[in-house]
């Protein structure tokens, strides 16, 4: 073969090794694939033919459930109209128009909206929005991020180092200078199997007021911290911490951004985790849910006073230096506007909400079987830590996972021994009572 000829076993589509696939352990996958090749609704289909439950909408995005008929249509639609415009001094309609709608979701003054293509990208945006506000009010020296342990916002450079997930942070050297970390908010003998919001832990906002003490707050541009940390695995906000973390942010002229990747479009029983918690941040990140997983798409809501700090200067000049090709993609644009179409009149934020006192039961029924740390619950969202098994951190998680796909026909997420549960919001009763008593069916397999 010359160097020139192509690689054809490449390209064959039943080979699994070309694939390097992201947060998955790739040799263990591919000796046992878990193939997935169609979805409807709560479902997916396996390469086999069986029938899942999706118990973690795609990956906490999929909220109106899977290929929803009106989503698929204004995709389809879409391609065929526009395919592509450039986000760079050309725009389409859809795109004005989405930003509208998800700022008309938005709480307060949140009414700009910058698209990205994904949640690492919206964080990276959020960040870099942050620096350069400060820097056109001429407060440069506004240069450090404050993220919290445990958090975890995505996988750019920015939202790593901001990040606190220590196996997503240690591979990646220095990262990003001038990151500090509030302490995570989780304590299990304080916390264990809490429906909602922990009465313990509001107080750990006041670390922010310590590392204003350590840094001094003209050096400290943003604080930003999930709503809800979701793939640490499940930890809500101890009641009164978001609102404290706003009053010592507003005390010290600092940004507060939530990162509501996953807390966004419904998973909380709100709109967003902001609505929920009565806070208005400076700004939220968003993705996932805007497209119901379907599109690639993230973004950054702003509050006024930040998009007004930028529109200065001669009206020819670029105000801010920053976006990506993907932009504001029409099909992306097209599949938000269709799914927020349907959050809107299936009612899914409020389904949410009405189902949270059923889902968060049904998850504390785990409460007693083997391994069964904690369990809790929030929105519909579930965290289960299982105690880890002799042989090595995340195995039993690992084992857990496995067990859901092969013989509970179950589509369950683990992070090391946490298993989380976040079903579609198309969800209904009985399906939550099936999802937790296959998890459970799990659990004592894996004991
Ligand atoms: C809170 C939060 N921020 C950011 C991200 C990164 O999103 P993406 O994987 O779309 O880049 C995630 C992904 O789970 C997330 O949970």
């Amino acid at each position: 073969m010359t160097l020139a000829e192509p690689r054809t076993h490449a390209i064959v589509p039943n080979d699994l090794e070309p694939y390097w696939m992201p947060f998955t352990a790739n040799r263990a996958f591919k000796k046992s694939p878990r193939l997935l090749v169609r979805a409807k609704d709560m479902h997916y289909y396996a390469a086999d033919g069986r029938k899942l439950i999706d118990g973690i909408a795609g990956m906490w995005c999929c909220n109106a459930g899977h290929a929803r008929d009106p989503i698929v249509a204004a995709i389809q639609e879409q391609a065929a109209e526009l395919d592509y415009a450039t986000a760079f001094q050309f725009a389409h309609p859809k795109a004005f128009e989405l930003a509208s709608r998800i700022a008309q979701l938005a709480p307060g003054d949140l009414d700009h909206v910058f698209f990205a293509n994904s949640g690492s990208e919206a964080v990276d945006t959020a960040l870099k929005i942050a620096l350069a506000y400060h820097n056109v009010r001429g407060e440069g020296s506004r240069v450090r991020l404050i993220g919290r342990e445990r958090a975890y916002h995505g996988a750019g450079f920015g939202g790593t180092a901001v990040g606190g997930i220590v196996p997503n942070r240690k591979m990646f050297g220095a990262l990003f200078a001038g990151v500090d970390h509030l302490p995570h908010t989780y304590n299990r003998e304080q916390q264990a199997f809490t429906k909602g919001e922990p009465e313990w832990g509001g107080h750990l906002a006041d670390e922010l007021e310590r590392l204003v003490g350590l840094h001094d707050a003209s050096t400290i541009a943003a604080v930003i911290v999930e709503p809800m940390a979701g793939s640490t695995g499940v930890l809500p906000a101890p009641k009164g911490y978001l609102q404290k973390l706003r009053a010592i942010c507003d005390k010290y002229g600092i940004l507060l951004i939530f990162d509501e990747v996953i807390t966004g479009f419904g998973r909380l029983g709100c709109a967003f985790g902001a609505e929920r918690y009565g806070v208005v941040p400076d700004m939220i990140t968003f993705a996932k849910g805007v497209t119901s997983g379907t599109v690639p798409m993230g973004g950054v809501i702003v509050r006024k006073h930040i998009y007004d700090a930028f529109m200065r200067g001669p009206e020819h000049v670029v105000e801010l230096f920053h976006g990506y090709t993907y932009s504001a993609h029409p099909l992306a644009c097209a599949a938000g506007l269709a799914t927020l179409g349907v959050y809107r009149e299936e009612k899914l934020f409020e389904r949410a909400a009405a189902l949270e006192p059923t889902f968060a039961d049904a998850a504390m029924s785990l409460k007693g079987l083997p391994n069964v740390l904690d369990v809790r619950t929030v929105g519909l969202a579930a965290g289960i830590d299982l105690a880890p098994s002799p042989d090595g951190i995340g195995k039993r998680g690992f084992a857990a996972m496995e067990q859901g796909f092969y013989k509970e026909d179950a589509i369950i997420r683990c992070s090391g021994d946490t298993i989380a549960l976040t079903p579609p919001l198309i969800v209904s009763a009985a399906e939550i009572e099936d999802i937790f008593a296959r998890v459970a069916r799990v659990i004592r397999a894996v004991a």
